[in-house]
C-alpha cells in the first residue's frame, strides 16, 4: 500500500496531504454535518465533489484525490470559465436541496460558504469540482452565489472597469439561472457580504483581510450597487 505523503499547496487552515489516490485533511471540531453532506452528494450521484472514504488512524479525513490543471491562485477568468463555475455552483446547490439538514432547517440549500477559485478543481482549465466543505451550512442560494461572484470576478481589481464587471456579474447570474439570484439581487447583496467578511476579519485579528474586504466594498458600492439601484438595472 502506498504511504508516501506529499503536502498539497494552498492548505492554509488544515494540513492537507496526498497519499496515493487519496487526500488526508486534519479535522478540527465537529465535521459530522459536512461528512454527512459528502455522503449525501455521493448517494445522489453528484460528481462535482470528492468522495469521503472515512477517517484514517490519525483521525484525518480520507477523500478521493481529484486532479486539477490550474493553480489554486488562478484569477482573471474568461467568460467560459465563469459560465462553467456558475453552472457548477447551481448543480451543487440543486444537489443539496434534499439533504437532511437543509430540509430540517427549512433552508434553500447547503451553502458552501467559501466557494472561491482556490476551493475549486479544474479540468482542461474548466472548473469541475468543489472542495473544502468545512464551512458548509444550510442557507440561501443568494448568500453563497454573491460571495462566489465577488471572489471569482476579482471585484475591485483595476484590470476590470465597472461596466465590464457589471457585464460579468450578469453573465454569472444568467448561467446560475435562478429567479432569486438576478443581477439586481446580487448588486444589492454584495455590500452586505463584503461588510460581513470585513467584520469577521476584524473580530478575528485579520487586519489585511478586513482592509481587502472594505476596499472591495467601496469599489462595489461605487461601480456596481450604485449603477444598478434603485432601478434594478444598469
Ligand atoms: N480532494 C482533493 N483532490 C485533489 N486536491 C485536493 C483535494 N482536497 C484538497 N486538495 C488540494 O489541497 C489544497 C488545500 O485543500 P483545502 O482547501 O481542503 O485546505 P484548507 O486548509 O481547508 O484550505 P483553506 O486554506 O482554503 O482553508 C487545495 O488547494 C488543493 O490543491
Ligand atoms: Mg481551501
Amino acid at each position: 500500500m502506498e504511504s508516501t505523503e506529499t503536502v498539497l499547496p494552498g492548505g492554509q487552515i488544515n494540513q492537507v496531504v496526498r497519499i496515493g489516490d487519496t487526500v488526508r485533511r486534519s479535522v478540527t471540531g465537529d465535521r459530522s454535518q459536512q461528512h454527512a453532506l459528502l455522503r449525501h452528494l455521493e448517494a445522489i450521484g453528484f460528481d462535482g465533489a470528492p468522495r469521503l472514504l472515512g477517517l484514517d488512524e490519525q483521525g484525518r479525513e480520507i477523500l478521493t484525490f481529484l486532479p486539477s490543471d490550474l493553480a489554486a491562485e488562478a484569477s482573471g477568468f474568461s467568460d467560459a470559465q465563469l459560465n462553467a463555475a456558475a453552472c457548477l455552483l447551481r448543480r451543487y446547490h440543486d444537489a443539496t436541496t434534499t439533504f437532511v439538514a437543509v430540509v430540517a432547517s427549512g433552508a434553500e440549500v447547503m451553502c458552501h460558504n467559501d466557494w472561491t477559485p482556490a476551493n475549486t478543481l479544474f479540468r482542461a482549465g474548466m472548473p469541475y469540482a468543489l472542495i473544502d466543505f468545512d464551512t458548509a451550512r444550510p442557507g440561501t442560494r443568494l448568500w453563497d452565489l454573491t460571495y462566489s461572484v465577488w471572489t471569482w470576478l476579482d471585484l475591485s481589481d483595476p484590470a476590470y472597469s465597472g461596466p465590464e464587471q457589471l457585464r460579468r456579474i450578469a453573465l454569472f447570474c444568467e448561467a446560475y439561472e435562478h429567479p432569486s439570484c438576478t443581477l439586481a439581487h446580487v448588486a444589492g447583496y454584495l455590500p452586505t457580504r463584503q461588510a460581513g467578511v470585513a467584520q469577521w476579519a476584524r473580530a478575528n485579528d485579520r487586519a489585511a483581510g478586513a482592509e481587502w474586504a472594505l476596499n472591495c466594498l467601496d469599489w462595489t458600492l461605487a461601480h456596481i450597487t450604485d449603477a444598478i439601484h434603485p432601478n434594478g438595472r444598469p
